[in-house]
């Protein structure tokens, strides 16, 4: 029901949004100076601040071309719908010390943005990714995000390229519907945090038809995700599709509403994955459904893991407080790369509740045998075929 309301939305938002576009003024950045080297900050500012205060639709167009672009803040409310036709290659500082924000392009408080175009944002992130020593130095420093949107409402990204970020590629926070239709993320599979779309407080927000490969989850969730929909993308090398990690900060909001439908997962770390902290204040993560979803050579395919603790000093504290419910996982087959093949490692104080899982086929080929599952503190209510089967018993036998 949900979802079929929100794909009508979608569809209404289409036309309205190709209706905009065809009636557009256009802005031409070119024409408002290219410094040295094909340098167009200051043109796309000048080109943004001149169409958003346009009060009929306007598109401001960066055509085919090589440009460099330093940090750029693209900000709202505009008089009327806005769009940036991105058609050339714009390519960030590689030095990330020429960035000092922490989001290289950022779109921010605008209603009725359409970010279209066969162009790609470089984020030229090789040299950033060699200075990278977040995995040993906690209070190293946050690198930016090719593509920022913040607090925006009724968005649509269609087509656009996002390459080789300093880190994650797109972030989406505070916003309201936003649609992602045909984008595609690439990066190393060994480039360090270059995550593909990470969610966090936002309401309505699709990935359809996307391409994602980097080193880092493909898509991921925080907290405050709502009605969150991922259809027909193809992730890895990378991470895989990730709902977390929850948990690690004070009042965080619900997680609801999330389905991940019809993706190929392919030589990816993880596959389906929904993460939270051990030692967590009180949340909850409920209503996600994945279903249809093809693993090839993935690890852990499906899991639920909340003794998450990468810093790996965790063993004494107390579990994660994160509820996790209403969660199935239907239809995902394909080979697993490592032999436990699913694995619900739920909360000793909150156990995961209404967990479903049916037809179910990963196979693992490896000397110790065939895949597994593992199943703590949850009681999954299984239908259709299940290979592996659920579930060995580990820690929390009542729920057994
Ligand atoms: C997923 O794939 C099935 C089978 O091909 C199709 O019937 C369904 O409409 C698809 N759903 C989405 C959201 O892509
Ligand atoms: C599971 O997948 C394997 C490998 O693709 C296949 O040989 C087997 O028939 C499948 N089993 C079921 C029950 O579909």
């Amino acid at each position: 029901m949900d979802l079929k309301l929100s794909i009508k939305a979608i569809s209404l938002f289409f036309v309205l949004a190709h209706v905009t576009i065809a009636d557009a003024t256009i802005f031409d950045v070119t024409k408002y100076g290219i410094g040295p080297g094909g340098e167009i900050s200051q043109a796309l500012i000048s080109a943004w601040k001149e169409a958003c205060v346009s009060i009929s639709p306007s598109t401001v167009l960066i055509p085919a071309g090589t440009y460099s672009l330093g940090p750029v803040a693209l900000e709202g409310p505009c008089k009327a719908a806005i769009g940036v036709q991105v058609e050339g290659t714009l390519k960030a500082p590689s030095d990330p010390s020429l960035i000092k924000t922490d989001g290289w392009v950022v779109f921010e408080h605008v209603d009725q943005l359409t970010l279209f175009g066969t162009g790609t944002f470089d984020g030229q992130g090789a040299r950033a990714w060699k200075e990278n020593d977040c995995a040993k130095n906690p209070n190293c420093r946050q690198l930016p995000t090719n593509i920022k949107f913040n607090y925006l409402n009724n968005a649509l990204i269609r087509d656009i390229t996002s390459k080789d970020s300093k880190e994650f590629h797109i972030t989406v926070l505070g916003c309201n519907n936003v649609n992602f239709v045909h984008v595609t993320i690439t990066a190393p599979g060994d480039s360090i945090n270059t995550d593909g779309i990470h969610i966090g407080r936002s309401t309505g927000v699709s990935i359809a038809d996307a391409l994602i490969q980097t080193g880092d989850d493909c898509v991921s969730i925080g907290d405050g995700g709502q009605q969150i929909h991922v259809q027909r993308v193809t992730c890895g090398p990378g991470h895989g599709i990730s709902v977390g990690s929850l948990g690690k900060y004070r009042n965080e909001e619900p997680v609801v509403g999330i389905t991940v439908t019809n993706c190929t997962l392919s030589n990816t770390m993880n596959g389906v994955r929904v993460k939270t902290w051990r030692a967590s204040p009180v949340g909850s993560a409920s209503d996600m459904h994945f279903d249809n979803i093809v693993m090839q050579n993935v690890g852990n395919p499906i899991i639920i893991d909340q003794e998450y603790c990468p810093t790996g000093n965790c063993n004494n504290q107390p579990p994660s407080q994160v509820k996790i419910s209403r969660v199935s996982f239907k239809n995902i087959r394909g080979t697993s790369s490592t032999q436990m093949a699913v694995k619900f490692d739920c909360s000793k104080s909150v156990p995961c509740e209404n967990v479903e899982v049916g037809d179910i086929n990963l196979t693992y080929k490896g000397p110790q045998g065939a895949a597994t599952s593992q199943c703590s503190n949850v009681r999954p209510i299984t239908f259709g075929a299940l290979n592996p089967k659920l579930c060995m018993i580990s820690g929390g036998a009542q729920y057994l």
